[in-house]
This record gives C-alpha cells, sequence and structure tokens, in this order.
C-alpha cells in the first residue's frame, strides 16, 4: 500500500478533511499529538481498529486509548464521568493525561483489550482535535511505532516503522512533551499512576489530595503478576543494543565507561557531558532540564540503533516531575538493568 505523506501545521488545511474521511471508512492513519504521534483508527469500528493491532505488531490484549476533540464526546464512552475525573479534565485537558473508567456498550472488545474499562484523551495539538472532528468520530489511537520499539516523535520515525502500511502520515514536526501521554485509572477507590507523563504525580497529588503510583512504573513485574496496564508486561523502548542504567555521578559515569567501554560502546548522556567523554556518545537532554530530556529521549534511542552499538551506557535521569516519565521509558528500554556506582 502507498502511504500518503501530508506535511501542514495548519488545522484548517483542506487535506486534514481527507485524512479524517479516510479514517470515517475504515482506514489507518498516523497524526501528530503534543505527546508522540499516533496511529488512528475509527474507535467504533472493529475491522479497522483491528488494522492497528496488525500493522504495530501489537499483542491483542494491550488495549488502545480512545481520543476525543470535546469533553462532551467522553459520556457515550463510560458508564459514567464521576466528578473527580471531570475536575482534572477541567484542569488538564486538552493536553496529556489519560484517564481509564468503566466502558459503555459503544466500546468493543478490540479497542479495551477485552477489559471493561477504557482509557480515554482529549490531546491538545491541533492536527489531532482537527483530525478527529473531521473524522466526526472518536479514534482509537496506540503510538505509531512497531510494538517494542521507542515510540515515534517525529514523521519519519512513523515512516521508518510503518511506511506501506498504513493509509496516511501526517506530519506537523516534532512533539512538543516527547512521551506518551500520563495513564491514570478512576476505576478504583484511589486514583492509580499506571503510566507517568507529562501531567506529574506532583500535579495529580495537588489535584486529588491522594494518588497511588502503581509499583510496575518503577519495577520489573513479577513473572505470572497480572499488571494493572496491560502495555506494562511486554517489552518497550527497547534498542538492539544492550541498555544499562549506571546510577551516581558524573565522575563516577566517566570512571565507569572508561574501564569497561570497547569500540561497540556507547554513553547516552546528557548533552553537556558529551565533550568530556572519550567514548561514541548520543545526548538525551540537559542534565537540569527533564522536559528537554523527554523530548529527546525516544530520538535518542532510535540514533542508538543507527549507531550500531551493542553495549550502552546511560545517564540516571533526576525522578521529578516529567523526570519520573524519562526514567520509566529508560529502566525500560534498559530492561530493569541498573548499576549503583
Ligand atoms: O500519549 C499517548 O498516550 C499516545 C498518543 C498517541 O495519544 N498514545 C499511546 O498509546 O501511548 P499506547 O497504546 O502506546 O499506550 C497506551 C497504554 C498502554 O500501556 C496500555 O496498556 C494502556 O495505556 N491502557 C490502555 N487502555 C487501558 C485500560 N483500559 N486499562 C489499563 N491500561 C490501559
Ligand atoms: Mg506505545
Amino acid at each position: 500500500m502507498e502511504t500518503k505523506l501530508i506535511q501542514t501545521t495548519d488545522p484548517h488545511d483542506e487535506r486534514l478533511r481527507g485524512v479524517g474521511e479516510i479514517l470515517r471508512r475504515g482506514g489507518l492513519a498516523a497524526i501528530p499529538t503534543e505527546t508522540v504521534y499516533g496511529l488512528a483508527a475509527n474507535a467504533f469500528d472493529e475491522a479497522a481498529v483491528r488494522g492497528i493491532y496488525r500493522a504495530k505488531g501489537r499483542p491483542s490484549d494491550n488495549p488502545l486509548i480512545v481520543h476525543i476533540s470535546a469533553f462532551e464526546q467522553w459520556q457515550a464512552l463510560v458508564t459514567e464521568v464521576p466528578d473527580r475525573a471531570k475536575k482534572l479534565a477541567s484542569l488538564f485537558w486538552p493536553g496529556p493525561l489519560t484517564m481509564i473508567l468503566p466502558k459503555s456498550e459503544r466500546i468493543g472488545p478490540v479497542v479495551s483489550g477485552g477489559l471493561s474499562t477504557v482509557a480515554v484523551r482529549l490531546p491538545s495539538h491541533p492536527i489531532a482535535r482537527a483530525v478527529i472532528d473531521f473524522a466526526g468520530v472518536p479514534l482509537a489511537a496506540p503510538s505509531a511505532n512497531t510494538s517494542g520499539r521507542p515510540s515515534p516523535t517525529r514523521a519519519a520515525d512513523v515512516l521508518e516503522d510503518l511506511g506501506g502500511k498504513i493509509d496516511a502520515i501526517v506530519d506537523a514536526g516534532p512533539c512538543s512533551v516527547g512521551v506518551e501521554s500520563t495513564v491514570l485509572s478512576l476505576c478504583g477507590s484511589v486514583p492509580r499512576l499506571l503510566r507517568p507523563g507529562g501531567i506529574t504525580p506532583e500535579m495529580l497529588r495537588a489535584a486529588l489530595g491522594e494518588l497511588e503510583i502503581d509499583p510496575a512504573v518503577f519495577e520489573q513485574l513479577q513473572s505470572g503478576e497480572a499488571p494493572a496496564s496491560p502495555g506494562m508486561k511486554y517489552k518497550h523502548y527497547a534498542p538492539r543494543a544492550e541498555v544499562v542504567l549506571l546510577k551516581g555521578s558524573f565522575d563516577a559515569f566517566r570512571n565507569y565507561v572508561l574501564s569497561h567501554a570497547d569500540e561497540h560502546t556507547l554513553a547516552l548522556c546528557f548533552t553537556e557531558e558529551a565533550a568530556l567523554l572519550p567514548v561514541k556518545t548520543v545526548t538525551f537532554g540537559s542534565e537540569k532540564d527533564s522536559l528537554s530530556q523527554a523530548q529527546r529521549i525516544f530520538e535518542a534511542l532510535r540514533e542508538v540503533d543507527r549507531c550500531g552499538a551493542n553495549r550502552v551506557y546511560a545517564r540516571f535521569p533526576a525522578m521529578d516531575g516529567i523526570g519520573l516519565a524519562v526514567f520509566n521509558r529508560l529502566v525500560r528500554a534498559a530492561a530493569f538493568r541498573i548499576i549503583e556506582l
């Protein structure tokens, strides 16, 4: 199949109407959001949604996020919108927050991965919202990468993974947040953070007064343990090289790398450190600026692959604010290998 490429930053671009049409009729299109690029299909068309799993090679029990363009569209997708969900929506929507609630009958088992709940998000990216409006239906959309690979923050990443497998890619330039949305379950008595993202635990706690963080955010699940979020049991974001996170000062990092490096070793470090390391480096943002790290982390993991390294030593990011999301993606890319220096 030929994948149509549409470059635009104008939400009124008439070609987006065509993308909406493709989606309404059961096609697949990759669209930009403020977090990462998403691979969209009509959430009410189970055959179209099956196409998403096929194109990505995604396990069928890993549910999808449903994207809406206006608050009112939420009601039809869930059994009820509780007060705390309304409060969070008024504070953080449109934006990088996904909320999980019991699903209505409008949501089929393919979208929900067989669960009784559904994840919903109202993105802030004007192109994403324009495409949802033109489609006239909510859009199911996971990140537009091949399953297991780093999420795409530029249209070129989507083309690399899914070119020839989907109908269209809308290119609006790089994503501003860089890591996927915060996923929050509102199904239990206490709100539970399942995946950290641009809306931070600090922000959620201030709004809700209480918040549990799922242990899978920090640690590997024991085999056989059922995850709160099915996505957490799969291998993620992993480059072909073996990644190891080194926890400690920059001096300790430098010494460790110096004594363990060979010609196939690469250091994944902060921008300001690259010139101070005598090995090949890929950088992921500035040490003091977690947002810059979020914006760079997936691109950096893709670059690691292009360099052909077989061992990567990575710096340990600060874990406050959006830094928790950076840590969460990096520790998964490292398959939870951490060395304390
Ligand atoms: O920022 C984002 O969220 C991007 C953009 C495109 O919106 N989308 C995205 O989707 O990251 P995906 O499919 O790559 O990640 C969705 C995560 C998965 O870990 C999935 O298991 C979890 O959310 N999830 C979805 N529905 C769920 C549900 N009903 N219960 C628990 N976890 C759910
Ligand atoms: Mg994903």
